[in-house]
Protein backbone atom coordinates (compact mmCIF):
# COMPACT_ATOMS: atom_id res chain seq x y z
CA UNK A 1 0.00 0.00 0.00
CA UNK A 2 0.97 3.30 -0.57
CA UNK A 3 0.12 5.78 2.60
CA UNK A 4 1.66 8.94 1.27
CA UNK A 5 -0.98 8.96 -1.31
CA UNK A 6 -3.93 6.78 0.21
CA UNK A 7 -5.92 5.44 2.84
CA UNK A 8 -5.65 1.68 3.94
CA UNK A 9 -9.51 0.46 4.92
CA UNK A 10 -10.16 -2.54 6.52
CA UNK A 11 -13.77 -3.31 6.35
CA UNK A 12 -15.61 -6.09 7.52
CA UNK A 13 -18.65 -7.61 5.69
CA UNK A 14 -20.96 -9.51 8.32
CA UNK A 15 -23.19 -10.66 5.19
CA UNK A 16 -25.88 -12.35 6.71
CA UNK A 17 -25.00 -12.94 10.00
CA UNK A 18 -25.30 -11.64 13.66
CA UNK A 19 -28.47 -10.57 15.32
CA UNK A 20 -28.90 -6.84 16.49
CA UNK A 21 -28.07 -8.01 20.17
CA UNK A 22 -25.07 -9.70 18.80
CA UNK A 23 -23.96 -6.44 16.90
CA UNK A 24 -24.38 -4.70 20.64
CA UNK A 25 -21.86 -6.97 22.08
CA UNK A 26 -19.60 -7.20 18.98
CA UNK A 27 -19.28 -3.05 19.29
CA UNK A 28 -18.76 -3.72 23.04
CA UNK A 29 -15.70 -6.17 22.95
CA UNK A 30 -14.67 -4.05 19.22
CA UNK A 31 -14.46 -1.04 21.20
CA UNK A 32 -12.25 -2.89 24.43
CA UNK A 33 -9.56 -3.86 22.42
CA UNK A 34 -9.70 -1.00 19.53
CA UNK A 35 -5.89 0.42 18.79
CA UNK A 36 -5.54 3.97 19.70
CA UNK A 37 -3.86 4.84 16.10
CA UNK A 38 -5.64 6.40 13.31
CA UNK A 39 -3.51 4.26 10.33
CA UNK A 40 -6.03 2.77 9.20
CA UNK A 41 -9.96 3.60 8.66
CA UNK A 42 -12.09 0.78 9.97
CA UNK A 43 -15.60 -0.41 8.69
CA UNK A 44 -18.11 -2.40 9.70
CA UNK A 45 -20.81 -3.18 6.79
CA UNK A 46 -23.71 -4.95 8.68
CA UNK A 47 -27.00 -6.06 7.35
CA UNK A 48 -29.95 -2.97 6.74
CA UNK A 49 -31.69 -4.05 9.78
CA UNK A 50 -28.78 -4.15 12.36
CA UNK A 51 -27.82 -0.41 11.00
CA UNK A 52 -29.07 1.49 13.88
CA UNK A 53 -28.30 -0.46 16.67
CA UNK A 54 -24.23 -0.36 14.50
CA UNK A 55 -24.35 3.11 14.28
CA UNK A 56 -25.69 4.08 18.03
CA UNK A 57 -23.32 1.35 19.34
CA UNK A 58 -20.24 3.03 17.58
CA UNK A 59 -21.59 6.61 17.88
CA UNK A 60 -18.60 7.74 19.94
CA UNK A 61 -15.64 5.84 17.96
CA UNK A 62 -13.63 5.95 14.61
CA UNK A 63 -15.91 3.33 12.53
CA UNK A 64 -17.77 3.99 9.89
CA UNK A 65 -20.98 2.15 9.13
CA UNK A 66 -21.95 0.40 6.01
CA UNK A 67 -24.60 -1.41 4.34
CA UNK A 68 -24.22 -4.29 2.08
CA UNK A 69 -26.33 -3.43 -0.35
CA UNK A 70 -28.67 -0.09 -2.18
CA UNK A 71 -31.05 0.24 -4.60
CA UNK A 72 -30.36 2.57 -7.66
CA UNK A 73 -33.75 4.36 -7.66
CA UNK A 74 -34.21 7.37 -5.14
CA UNK A 75 -37.47 6.40 -4.15
CA UNK A 76 -40.30 4.07 -5.45
CA UNK A 77 -42.21 1.35 -5.88
CA UNK A 78 -39.77 -1.46 -4.85
CA UNK A 79 -40.95 -3.79 -2.10
CA UNK A 80 -38.24 -4.61 0.04
CA UNK A 81 -35.64 -2.36 -1.29
CA UNK A 82 -33.31 0.11 0.46
CA UNK A 83 -32.42 3.49 -1.42
CA UNK A 84 -29.04 5.48 -0.82
CA UNK A 85 -30.77 8.59 0.48
CA UNK A 86 -31.99 6.14 3.54
CA UNK A 87 -29.20 4.84 4.32
CA UNK A 88 -27.41 8.57 4.53
CA UNK A 89 -30.00 9.78 6.53
CA UNK A 90 -29.26 6.70 9.14
CA UNK A 91 -25.65 8.12 9.02
CA UNK A 92 -24.39 5.43 7.08
CA UNK A 93 -21.13 6.47 5.49
CA UNK A 94 -20.36 3.00 3.31
CA UNK A 95 -22.25 0.71 0.91
CA UNK A 96 -20.67 -2.40 -0.73
CA UNK A 97 -21.84 -2.52 -4.29
CA UNK A 98 -21.97 -5.34 -6.63
CA UNK A 99 -20.21 -8.05 -4.80
CA UNK A 100 -20.33 -11.23 -6.22
CA UNK A 101 -22.61 -12.89 -3.71
CA UNK A 102 -25.09 -10.16 -5.50
CA UNK A 103 -24.42 -11.05 -8.95
CA UNK A 104 -24.15 -14.50 -8.75
CA UNK A 105 -27.50 -14.95 -6.40
CA UNK A 106 -29.95 -12.15 -7.13
CA UNK A 107 -28.84 -11.41 -11.08
CA UNK A 108 -27.28 -8.18 -10.42
CA UNK A 109 -25.28 -7.30 -13.98
CA UNK A 110 -22.78 -4.75 -14.81
CA UNK A 111 -24.69 -2.33 -15.32
CA UNK A 112 -27.61 -2.42 -13.12
CA UNK A 113 -23.70 -2.03 -10.63
CA UNK A 114 -23.09 1.55 -12.56
CA UNK A 115 -26.66 2.59 -11.31
CA UNK A 116 -26.06 1.40 -8.21
CA UNK A 117 -23.01 3.20 -8.16
CA UNK A 118 -24.76 6.52 -9.31
CA UNK A 119 -27.25 6.15 -6.53
CA UNK A 120 -24.90 6.09 -3.88
CA UNK A 121 -22.67 8.70 -5.00
CA UNK A 122 -25.20 11.40 -5.43
CA UNK A 123 -26.46 10.83 -2.15
CA UNK A 124 -23.26 11.37 -0.50
CA UNK A 125 -21.86 7.83 0.43
CA UNK A 126 -18.96 6.13 -0.28
CA UNK A 127 -19.36 2.84 -2.66
CA UNK A 128 -16.97 -0.35 -1.65
CA UNK A 129 -16.92 -1.26 -5.29
CA UNK A 130 -16.58 -5.38 -5.46
CA UNK A 131 -15.06 -6.98 -8.84
CA UNK A 132 -13.73 -10.41 -9.26
CA UNK A 133 -13.07 -13.42 -11.74
CA UNK A 134 -14.63 -16.79 -11.13
CA UNK A 135 -11.84 -20.25 -10.99
CA UNK A 136 -13.46 -20.75 -14.75
CA UNK A 137 -12.24 -17.61 -15.74
CA UNK A 138 -8.86 -16.76 -13.99
CA UNK A 139 -7.63 -20.77 -15.69
CA UNK A 140 -8.92 -19.55 -18.64
CA UNK A 141 -6.41 -16.40 -18.73
CA UNK A 142 -9.22 -14.03 -19.19
CA UNK A 143 -9.03 -12.82 -15.40
CA UNK A 144 -7.80 -9.08 -16.47
CA UNK A 145 -10.35 -9.22 -19.21
CA UNK A 146 -13.55 -9.66 -16.63
CA UNK A 147 -12.36 -7.24 -14.65
CA UNK A 148 -11.73 -4.49 -17.12
CA UNK A 149 -15.18 -4.78 -17.87
CA UNK A 150 -15.92 -4.85 -14.35
CA UNK A 151 -14.26 -1.51 -13.76
CA UNK A 152 -14.76 0.34 -16.80
CA UNK A 153 -18.85 -0.56 -16.74
CA UNK A 154 -19.61 0.07 -12.74
CA UNK A 155 -17.85 3.80 -13.34
CA UNK A 156 -19.49 4.43 -16.49
CA UNK A 157 -20.20 8.28 -16.39
CA UNK A 158 -18.65 8.93 -13.30
CA UNK A 159 -17.04 12.12 -12.69
CA UNK A 160 -13.35 12.17 -11.97
CA UNK A 161 -14.06 14.76 -8.83
CA UNK A 162 -16.52 11.46 -7.28
CA UNK A 163 -14.12 8.96 -7.70
CA UNK A 164 -12.14 10.02 -4.37
CA UNK A 165 -14.80 8.42 -2.87
CA UNK A 166 -14.99 5.12 -4.19
CA UNK A 167 -13.13 2.07 -2.42
CA UNK A 168 -12.40 -0.51 -5.40
CA UNK A 169 -12.52 -4.38 -3.79
CA UNK A 170 -10.76 -7.48 -5.78
CA UNK A 171 -12.21 -9.99 -4.39
CA UNK A 172 -11.72 -13.46 -6.61
CA UNK A 173 -15.30 -15.58 -6.39
CA UNK A 174 -12.69 -18.78 -5.81
CA UNK A 175 -11.21 -17.30 -2.76
CA UNK A 176 -14.45 -16.33 -0.94
CA UNK A 177 -15.19 -18.49 1.95
CA UNK A 178 -13.04 -21.40 0.81
CA UNK A 179 -10.10 -20.93 2.67
CA UNK A 180 -8.01 -20.27 -0.70
CA UNK A 181 -5.71 -17.08 -1.40
CA UNK A 182 -3.87 -15.90 -4.36
CA UNK A 183 -0.29 -15.38 -3.87
CA UNK A 184 0.06 -11.97 -2.44
CA UNK A 185 2.01 -11.03 -5.80
CA UNK A 186 -0.96 -12.58 -7.97
CA UNK A 187 -3.76 -10.25 -5.93
CA UNK A 188 -1.12 -7.14 -6.06
CA UNK A 189 -1.33 -8.20 -10.18
CA UNK A 190 -4.82 -7.77 -10.23
CA UNK A 191 -5.18 -4.59 -7.99
CA UNK A 192 -2.24 -2.41 -10.26
CA UNK A 193 -3.94 -3.56 -13.28
CA UNK A 194 -6.98 -1.98 -11.70
CA UNK A 195 -5.15 0.86 -10.74
CA UNK A 196 -4.01 1.10 -14.32
CA UNK A 197 -7.60 0.97 -15.70
CA UNK A 198 -8.17 4.01 -13.27
CA UNK A 199 -5.28 5.96 -14.23
CA UNK A 200 -6.47 5.61 -18.32
CA UNK A 201 -9.82 6.56 -16.99
CA UNK A 202 -9.08 9.14 -14.73
CA UNK A 203 -5.21 10.06 -14.75
CA UNK A 204 -1.97 9.50 -12.79
CA UNK A 205 -3.19 11.66 -9.76
CA UNK A 206 -6.56 10.16 -9.19
CA UNK A 207 -5.34 6.58 -9.68
CA UNK A 208 -3.09 7.47 -6.91
CA UNK A 209 -5.52 8.53 -4.93
CA UNK A 210 -8.11 5.13 -4.99
CA UNK A 211 -8.06 2.70 -2.41
CA UNK A 212 -7.85 -1.01 -3.75
CA UNK A 213 -8.86 -3.79 -1.55
CA UNK A 214 -7.84 -7.29 -1.91
CA UNK A 215 -11.22 -9.62 -0.02
CA UNK A 216 -11.14 -13.54 -0.05
CA UNK A 217 -10.02 -15.45 2.79
CA UNK A 218 -8.31 -12.82 4.28
CA UNK A 219 -7.54 -13.21 7.98
CA UNK A 220 -5.07 -12.79 10.56
CA UNK A 221 -2.51 -15.58 9.47
CA UNK A 222 -2.63 -13.89 5.68
CA UNK A 223 -3.41 -10.30 6.36
CA UNK A 224 -0.06 -8.49 6.68
CA UNK A 225 1.55 -10.07 3.39
CA UNK A 226 -1.47 -9.39 1.65
CA UNK A 227 -1.39 -5.31 2.59
CA UNK A 228 2.20 -5.13 2.63
CA UNK A 229 2.05 -5.06 -1.15
CA UNK A 230 2.31 -1.93 -3.03
CA UNK A 231 -1.15 -1.98 -4.85
CA UNK A 232 -2.65 -3.32 -1.82
CA UNK A 233 -4.80 -0.70 0.52
CA UNK A 234 -6.57 -3.06 2.84
CA UNK A 235 -8.98 -5.56 2.79
CA UNK A 236 -12.89 -6.09 2.51
CA UNK A 237 -12.96 -9.00 4.96
CA UNK A 238 -16.00 -11.32 5.60
CA UNK A 239 -15.74 -14.70 8.00
CA UNK A 240 -12.87 -13.28 10.14
CA UNK A 241 -14.42 -10.03 10.65
CA UNK A 242 -17.65 -11.63 12.23
CA UNK A 243 -15.13 -12.38 15.51
CA UNK A 244 -14.12 -8.78 16.96
CA UNK A 245 -10.56 -10.57 18.45
CA UNK A 246 -9.83 -11.35 14.33
CA UNK A 247 -11.23 -8.67 12.72
CA UNK A 248 -8.91 -6.28 15.13
CA UNK A 249 -5.91 -8.22 14.97
CA UNK A 250 -6.23 -7.42 10.39
CA UNK A 251 -6.82 -4.09 11.90
CA UNK A 252 -3.38 -4.65 13.53
CA UNK A 253 -1.66 -5.65 10.13
CA UNK A 254 -2.65 -2.92 8.30
CA UNK A 255 -1.05 -0.93 11.37
CA UNK A 256 1.85 -3.26 11.36
CA UNK A 257 2.93 -2.54 7.84
CA UNK A 258 3.13 1.01 8.64
CA UNK A 259 5.72 0.95 11.40
P1 LIG B 1 -14.43 -14.29 3.27
O1 LIG B 1 -13.46 -13.39 3.97
O2 LIG B 1 -15.36 -15.01 4.23
O3 LIG B 1 -13.78 -15.19 2.28
O4 LIG B 1 -15.42 -13.32 2.42
C1 LIG B 1 -14.86 -12.35 1.62
C2 LIG B 1 -15.94 -11.49 1.14
O5 LIG B 1 -16.77 -11.88 0.35
C3 LIG B 1 -15.99 -10.12 1.67
O6 LIG B 1 -16.89 -9.34 0.97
Amino acid sequence: MNRKYRKTVIAGNWKMNHTATQTRAFAESLKAILPKSKWCEIVVCVPFVNLPAALKAFRDTRIAIGAQNVHYAPSGAFTGEISAEMLKDLGVRYVIVGHSERRQMFGETDEIINQKMHAALNAGLSPILCVGETLEQRELGVTMERITLQVKTALANIPADRIRRVVIAYEPIWAIGTGKTPTVEQANEVCEAIRTIIRKLYGARIARSVSIQYGGSMNEHNAEGLLAQPDIDGGLIGGASLDPDTFIAIVHAANQDHA
